[in-house]
């Protein structure tokens, strides 16, 4: 079964949403068995809280409940758990690539590849960057399940 691990900074804005977003369109194909899907921060500042206000009503607007999820540091381990880790943006993708030990089995990449683009961080931003970061998100998340015909 295709594991997948969506990873940002923070853990409370994009890759929450990752998740919620690419649970929805996996179940909306009918396909929610086929897949473990979970999310994380390279750092563990948020570690244990809620999505970011933000990003829960966003998603809310769109359908998506993200509420019930919680923040979590990426550990060691996710490294052979995880068939995929999909980076929001370039300083992320860097971060796991430092990290992942050189016998590790998981993938890492960007989720926008097609063209390569940052999602970009919406923490210190207004409203707007949280829609934008969605119509990111779900581009890359629509995209990325046509990699798993
Ligand atoms: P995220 O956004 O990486 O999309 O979750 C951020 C959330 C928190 C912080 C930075 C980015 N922070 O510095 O606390």
């Amino acid at each position: 079964m295709p594991s997948v691990l969506f990873v940002c900074l923070g853990n409370i804005c994009r890759s929450p949403l990752a998740e919620g977003i690419f649970r929805h369109v996996v179940q909306a194909a009918g396909r929610e068995a086929d897949f473990v899907i979970e999310s994380a921060g390279t750092g563990g500042w948020h570690q244990g809280d809620p999505p970011d206000p933000r990003s829960i009503d966003i998603a809310r607007k769109h359908g998506i409940d993200i509420s019930a999820q919680r923040a979590r540091q990426i550990r060691a381990s996710d490294f052979d758990t995880f068939d995929l880790m999909v980076a929001m943006d370039a300083d992320n993708l860097r971060t796991l690539r430092g990290q992942k030990p050189s016998d590790a089995k998981a993938k890492l990449r960007m989720l926008l590849e097609s063209p390569q683009r940052n999602v970009p961080d919406p923490y210190y931003g207004g409203p707007d960057g949280f829609e934008l970061v969605y119509q990111l998100v779900l581009e890359g998340c629509t995209d990325l399940l046509r990699h798993y015909p």
